[in-house]
């Protein structure tokens, strides 16, 4: 039976060390992170206020703009560039998905790299593919933190990654390169994933279907990261992977509470690291 790797456990640690770090500061300015949210998305609105509230736990400032689904480009554009200019705005997050008649690609290239806490600025994305220290997207950099915490060397491990996306697939298999690992990246035209899996010691699922990976592609001992996240039918959290890999697996990520709030406690950790940035000298 698989050992849990507890995301819920590694991520309140590292909240309960970002908030003695700010108690430290004592009266001194404190981490600022702004958050902009376009439209009215349940599932961001939710996202939204749990990252809001991480905030406000960690002694951070927090500042939510909450704009209409009819927000034009040019005004949200120039609601970035003020961010940009405020230096008591440490990090800015503009939460995706945006409605499509706004240009994401400006969104994300007016943001100031040095407040791009999310890590999608491709000054940001340019340095992680060169393997120098940058603001690393949220996901993945959990997903990395996770396997540290618990000893797991990537060095020369077989590892595959299920999903391409900007937001988790792509950052991860980079950082897995970095950490030196073989990385076979697949995705929805890729053939015999199965098989591919069976031959992985790390599988790190971000492909968005619910029980996708089925516990006959695990290999035994393997790692299984499960980073998706559904609701099945009667409501309950599923992943990507089904939960009967942990008979084969040797750590795997429950789902909730595996690669969930990491995403949060990493968010924090960049918004304190550009912070330090912005104070440093
Ligand atoms: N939407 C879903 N996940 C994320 C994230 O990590 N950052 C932003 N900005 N939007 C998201």
């Amino acid at each position: 039976m698989a050992e849990i790797l507890d995301g819920k456990w590694l991520s309140s640690t590292i909240r309960e060390e970002i908030k003695e770090k700010v108690k430290k500061l004592k009266g001194k300015r404190l981490p600022k992170l702004v958050v902009v949210l376009v439209g009215d998305d349940p599932a961001s609105h939710t996202y939204v206020n749990a990252k809001e509230k991480a905030c406000k736990e960690a002694g951070f400032v927090s500042q939510v703009h909450r704009l209409n689904a009819d927000i034009t480009n040019d005004e949200l554009l120039s609601l970035i560039k003020q961010l940009n200019e405020d230096v008591s705005v440490d990090g800015i997050l503009v939460q995706m998905p945006i409605p499509k008649h706004l240009d994401s690609k400006a969104v994300i290239l007016t943001i100031d790299p040095g407040k791009d806490v999310d890590g999608f600025h491709p000054i940001n994305v340019g340095k992680l593919h060169s393997n120098e220290k940058t603001f690393v997207p949220c996901t993945p950099l959990g997903v990395m933190k996770l396997l540290e915490a618990y000893n797991i060397d990537v060095t020369g491990m077989n590892t595959v990654v299920l999903g391409r996306s900007h937001l988790v697939g792509r950052p991860v298999a980079q950082l897995l390169v970095n950490a030196n690992a073989t990385v076979t990246i697949c995705h929805s035209r890729s053939k015999h994933i199965d098989e591919i899996c069976r031959r992985a010691d790390l599988v790190v699922a971000a492909v968005g279907v619910p029980h996708f990976v089925k516990k006959d592609w695990i290999k035994k001992g393997a790692v299984v990261v499960d980073v998706g996240i559904h609701r099945d039918t009667e409501g309950k959290i599923i992943g990507d992977v089904v939960s009967e890999a942990m008979e084969v697996a040797s750590y795997m990520t429950p789902v909730p509470k595996g690669v969930g709030p990491m995403t949060i406690a990493m968010l924090l950790s960049n918004t304190w690291d550009a912070f330090e940035q912005h104070t440093k000298g």
